[in-house]
Order: structure tokens, then C-alpha cells, then sequence
């Protein structure tokens, strides 16, 4: 019986066992995959004890991602560019970190949404970890534009510096404006990769942002942002994160087990 876990602080709300179980089942495998709550200053004692007690992998979720990143001895690229972590793989050659989050992300919007982001206006929201995890499998898409929007403009800047600084803009115009310098323009795709909805918090954007037809993306789910209410109240298809988080497990899925399994009847299953 190979042994997975997610770890983080709090862990109990984690949907992650129940989906990996499902994936097992589907494909036919025997595995185990536990919740692991991990002390907020013990994060290295916690994975070394999983390898040690025979686990194969882990995710790792908030507000680990930073730490599995460096503890990590080998890095993918994608983890590399995420500058984060949330797919530990414990190998010979000892902890591997990759990041799945912005594949995850992708595939619900352009595999279960059926929107191609290639060509796109995309507007991100936020420049915290988890803007972070998705800017660079966004630009892969190679939309027409992409423009990062955040209540401190300064984090949104320097993400867009590094991109253009790394040549990873070639054929996507970026930018970065404070949330009240978007002036009239629309965007296809708007991603909320802000802590905000955590709170209810609204943020102060304007209404202009949606052209017709828009993709509102909430990447938290479990609840109804203001984000959402708002896309919702200006005419924007919306989705939540759910089909994110399914897709990142089904990708760390494969990554341990070499197998894909399918997504939309686990996504509609939590639906209901
Ligand atoms: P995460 O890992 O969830 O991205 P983070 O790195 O703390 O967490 O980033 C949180 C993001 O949500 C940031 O973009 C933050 O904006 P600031 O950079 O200005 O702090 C954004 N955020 C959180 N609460 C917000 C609120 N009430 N209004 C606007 N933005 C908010």
C-alpha cells in the first residue's frame, strides 16, 4: 500500500484525501492518503518523518508552500518559476518539489471551462503566493495581454519586472496597474488570486473589467466571494476553484502514479 499525505496548518477542511481517493478508485489503485497537521515551526520534522515512515509524496498546503520550496532538493522548472511548492515527491534521490497549482488552474479553465486562453485578455488579480503559482502557466497560453491588478501595486511591478527581466513576455503584452488605474478596459479572462474572499471582502474594481461574455475566476471555493457577486452582477460567467483543486490533485496524481485520472465526475461529485 504506497502512502501519500497533505500537510498543512489547519488541515482538517482538506478535501484532498477524498479526491485522491476517488482518483484511486477510478483507476483502479490501492493507496493511502491521510491529512497530516503539521506544527507551523515543524514543517521539516513532519516531511522527514513521512519518508521516513515509508510515504511516497506529499502535497503541501497553506502555509507550507514557501518552506516545501526550499527544503525541496530538487526543483521542476514549474516549481522553480511558481516560487513555490505543493507536490513533494520522495524518491532515491530524495525530496523532489514540483508545483501543480497553475496546470490546475489552466486545465479547468481551457479542458472543463472549454475557454482557450491563447489570444485572451487576462486580467490577474493579486500578487501573493498564489498569483505567483499561476502567472507563468497563464503566460504559457500565450494570451494577448496579460495585466496584473493588486491593492499594493508594488508586488504586482516587480512580478511583471521578473517576467519581462526572464524574456517569458515574448508575444504577451504585461503590465501592472493599481486597481483604480484599469480605467476602461475589458478583459476575457479575470482570475482572483487574492486572499480577499477569506474575509468578504470587496474589492474596489471597476465594473468595466468584464467584457461581454468574461470569465470571472474565483480561485477559492467553498463559498460565495464578493468577487463573485460582482462578476455575477455584471453580466461575467463564474466559477470558483473547485475545478482548480481537483485538477492540480489529478496532475500530483500523475506525478506519483504515472496514471491520469478523470476529473469531471470528482468535480461534480463535490458539486452536489
Ligand atoms: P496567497 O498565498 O493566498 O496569495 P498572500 O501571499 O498573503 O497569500 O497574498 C494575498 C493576496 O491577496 C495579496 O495580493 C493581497 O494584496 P496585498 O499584496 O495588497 O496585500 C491580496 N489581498 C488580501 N486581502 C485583500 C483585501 N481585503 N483587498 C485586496 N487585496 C487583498
Amino acid at each position: 500500500l504506497k502512502k501519500y499525505a497533505v500537510i498543512g496548518n489547519p488541515i482538517a477542511h482538506s478535501k484532498s484525501p477524498q479526491i485522491h481517493q476517488a482518483f484511486a478508485e477510478e483507476t483502479h489503485l490501492n493507496i493511502e492518503y491521510t491529512r497530516v497537521l503539521s506544527p507551523l515551526d515543524g514543517f521539516d520534522a513532519t516531511v522527514q518523518a513521512l519518508q521516513e515512515n515509508g510515504f511516497k509524496g506529499a502535497n503541501v498546503t497553506v502555509p507550507f508552500k514557501l518552506e516545501a520550496f526550499r527544503i525541496a532538493q530538487h526543483l521542476t522548472e514549474r516549481a522553480h518559476d511558481a516560487g513555490a511548492v505543493n507536490t513533494l515527491i520522495f524518491n532515491q534521490d530524495g525530496i523532489v518539489g514540483d508545483n501543480t497549482d497553475g496546470v490546475g488552474l489552466v486545465r479547468d479553465i481551457e479542458q472543463n471551462l472549454h475557454i482557450s486562453l491563447a489570444g485572451k485578455r487576462v486580467l490577474l488579480i493579486g500578487a501573493g503566493g498564489a498569483a505567483e503559482g499561476v502567472l507563468h502557466p497563464i503566460l504559457e497560453q500565450k494570451p494577448q495581454l496579460l495585466i496584473i491588478t493588486n491593492r499594493t501595486l508594488d508586488k504586482a511591478l516587480s512580478m511583471i519586472k521578473k517576467v519581462v527581466e526572464q524574456g517569458e513576455h515574448r508575444y504577451v503584452s504585461v503590465n501592472a496597474h493599481a486597481f483604480d488605474d484599469l480605467g476602461e478596459q475589458a478583459f476575457d479572462v479575470i482570475v482572483n488570486a487574492t486572499s480577499a474572499g477569506l474575509s468578504d471582502s470587496h474589492l474596489p474594481l471597476p465594473e468595466s473589467i468584464f467584457a461581454q461574455g468574461a470569465l470571472a475566476y474565483e480561485m477559492m471555493y467553498g463559498r460565495e466571494t464578493p468577487f463573485m457577486q460582482f462578476a455575477r452582477a455584471h453580466g461575467a460567467e463564474v466559477a470558483d476553484g473547485l475545478g482548480m483543486l481537483v485538477e492540480q490533485a489529478a496532475e500530483a496524481f500523475y506525478l506519483w502514479h504515472q496514471v491520469r485520472p478523470n476529473t469531471a465526475p470528482v468535480i461534480a461529485s463535490f458539486r452536489v
